[in-house]
């Protein structure tokens, strides 16, 4: 796999896939750090005077209104103002008219074309791989940059299948993702220490079983740590947890097989009997295992941290992260929004800014559409 400044780009016709899934109320994007992110790359094309046509998905397209509702105009809005430059926005990805305008279009101009996803109703050809669009694409450029970090778990059409056709690359954000998630996935330093939290179970069960034969220790908060607790048979009312029995199972199991690195929560805030946040003694318990760390992965929150009753527990571990020295990644999109609103961002070794690429990336050690880039 190659990065962006190992082949030649320069005065040639990039097409690049970004992730501006980015959230949005009313058309106004509410976080666009997934588009800040994206500027590096897009800064170094500009100087090396290619031609650029940006491709992305938003949200999930499931039906005609689907497709107005996901336009990503406003992120070609967000990326102008941002990058101090027009950005021809096409309200199509697909044709001639398109392949017209793309190619009518002169080096150092920006164009971005409609959501990918417009093309997945009716027939998901974009997220089925559909090799006549990966083609259609892939004839709009000369090079294929894949610089869509959390994107690249889902090898569709954009994110991987394009990478056939055309010499491809990936851009500074994912090398520079790749670079840090390294640390955990080779060989990482020891004792290795993962926070997980968050909150359901279901859906982390896979990652938390992959790390465990690697990490020394697992911090748990969160509906997680209540399902485990729920799981050991401890009564919790109401209190968000798993009521699958496969999932309970598969968390006994898990406490059987790595008992002594399993950590439970001993103290809870409480509301009408239902657990919302750890207490100050589970931090002070996790604090002795994280001063003990090299390094320490931190996914989820230790409770519902967005009501101002339960942030303690949240705040106390990120102090306590920060105060350690030790090296911190953060991974998923709410673990990094709680780490901004309480004011961390610059107190960790790095932000992951992917949610479920993140997560297959550590547990895999790979992503399915990087597989696809030239060696
Ligand atoms: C994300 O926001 O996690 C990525 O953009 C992937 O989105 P998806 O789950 O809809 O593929």
């Amino acid at each position: 796999m190659k990065k962006i400044n190992e082949i030649d780009i320069s005065n040639k016709k990039v097409i690049i896939r970004v992730d501006y899934n980015v959230p949005f109320k009313e058309d106004k994007i509410t976080d666009n750090s997934k588009i800040e992110k994206s500027l590096e790359t897009l800064k170094y094309l500009l100087d090396k005077n290619c031609r650029i046509v940006i491709l992305s998905h938003l949200g999930r397209v499931k039906s005609e209104e689907d497709k107005k509702k996901y336009s990503l105009k406003i992120a070609a809005k967000e990326l102008a103002d941002l990058i101090n430059k027009p950005v021809k926005f096409l309200d199509q990805c697909y044709g001639e008219k398109v392949k017209q305008i793309v190619e009518e279009s002169s080096l150092g101009e920006i164009i971005m074309l409609e959501n990918t996803r417009i093309m997945d109703f009716p027939d998901k050809l974009e997220s089925k791989n559909n090799e006549t669009l990966a083609k259609f694409w892939a004839s709009l450029g000369e090079v294929y940059v894949n610089d869509a970090f959390g994107s690249c778990h889902r090898a569709h059409a954009s994110t991987a299948g394009i990478a056939k056709y055309i010499p491809s690359c990936v851009g500074f954000l994912v090398a520079k993702e790749l670079e840090n998630l390294d640390l955990l996935v080779k060989n990482p330093a020891h004792p290795f220490t993962v926070f997980m939290g968050g909150a359901k179970v279901d859906d982390k069960i896979k990652i938390i079983s992959s790390l465990l034969p690697k990490c020394d220790h697992l911090l748990l908060g969160g509906g997680i740590a209540n399902s485990f607790l729920k799981a050991k048979g401890a009564d919790l009312g109401s209190s968000l947890a798993t009521s699958d029995e496969e999932i309970l199972n598969e968390c006994r199991k898990l406490m059987t097989d790595y008992k002594a690195k399993i950590v439970l929560p001993v103290d809870f805030a409480l509301d009408d009997g239902c657990i919302y946040d750890v207490g100050i003694k589970t931090i002070d318990i996790y604090k002795k295992y994280i001063n003990d760390s090299s390094i320490i992965f931190v996914n989820g929150t230790c409770g519902k941290f967005e009501d101002e009753r339960f942030t303690e527990g949240t705040e106390a571990l990120f102090k306590t992260l920060k105060e350690s020295g030790k090296t911190v990644i953060v991974g998923g999109g709410d673990t990094v929004s709680a780490v901004r609103k309480f004011g961390y961002e610059k107190a960790f070794k790095f932000l992951s800014s992917g949610g479920g690429a993140t997560l297959e990336y550590i547990a895999n050690g790979k992503l399915d559409a990087l597989e696809w880039l030239n060696k």
